[in-house]
């Protein structure tokens, strides 16, 4: 073939720029992203990120076991690429050192539920409701969210008495009398990693808004 060497040339270099672009430049950039040790304004040291608490990691292993990640992203876009901030889903855009412990991550590409990543904090101090894992639609009517009843035992008080971890339901989702619908220690551990999806913490390639430039939203 004419050229034959030329056009071999030619392949190879596209192949091979789109590898280092796409790859290997990225994996050299990322990979060994450091856990960032700042001091807050109280002149306090701080690590970010730090590791999930046992119970948050296996809920983390719960979450990743379930799918949510089809419905649930966990990535807050920049100012200028969305309105995630103006919802509410965070306070700073994300970043790669969100993700340092997350195995696999769950950043997700499709939004039919809101973004998870700082759903910690929207919880303030409220602990995570349970009932909403139990069926969602007991809290946010005509909610796609799915139910999960398989997270939670459905027995009977007679057994061992009644539980004070009970869910309280009412109306026709009030179990039978003589029974309660108690969540099993999968439930409690996916509350526990919902709980501690906090992404508002200062990392020096995504800073927070100072107090001032939030209030004038
Ligand atoms: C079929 C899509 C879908 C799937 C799958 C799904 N969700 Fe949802 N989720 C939604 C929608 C839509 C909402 C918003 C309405 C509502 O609050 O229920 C929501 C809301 C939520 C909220 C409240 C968020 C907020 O900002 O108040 C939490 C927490 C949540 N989902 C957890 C989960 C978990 C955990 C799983 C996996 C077991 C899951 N979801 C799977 C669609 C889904």
């Amino acid at each position: 073939m004419k050229h034959g060497a030329l056009l071999f040339c030619g392949v190879l270099t596209a192949f091979s720029a789109s590898w280092w672009g796409m790859v290997a430049y990225p994996q050299r950039q990322l990979s060994n992203l450091p856990i960032y040790l700042g001091t807050n304004d109280a002149g306090m040291a701080y690590q970010y990120p730090t590791a999930r608490s046992g119970e948050a990691a296996q809920g983390r292993q719960v979450y990743v076991s379930l799918g949510c990640v089809a419905c649930h992203t966990q990535q807050v876009r920049p100012v200028d690429g969305g309105n995630d901030i103006a919802r509410g889903w965070g306070r700073r855009r994300s970043v790669a050192r969100d993700y340092i412990y997350d195995e696999p991550v769950q950043m997700g590409d499709n939004r039919l539920g809101p973004d998870l990543a700082n759903y910690g904090e929207r919880l303030g101090t409220n602990a995570f409701p349970l009932t909403r894992l139990f069926n969602p639609q007991l809290v946010v009517s005509n909610t796609i969210c799915p139910p999960l009843p398989f997270l939670f035992d459905h027995r009977s008080v007679r057994i061992s008495g009644p539980s004070a971890e009970a869910l309280v339901l009412k109306g026709t989702a009030a179990p039978a009398v003589g029974e309660e619908v108690v969540p099993t220690l999968a439930a409690y551990q996916l509350a526990a990693y919902l709980k501690s999806l906090h992404t508002s913490v200062e990392v020096p390639e995504a800073l927070l808004p100072v107090p001032s430039e939030e209030a004038s939203k």
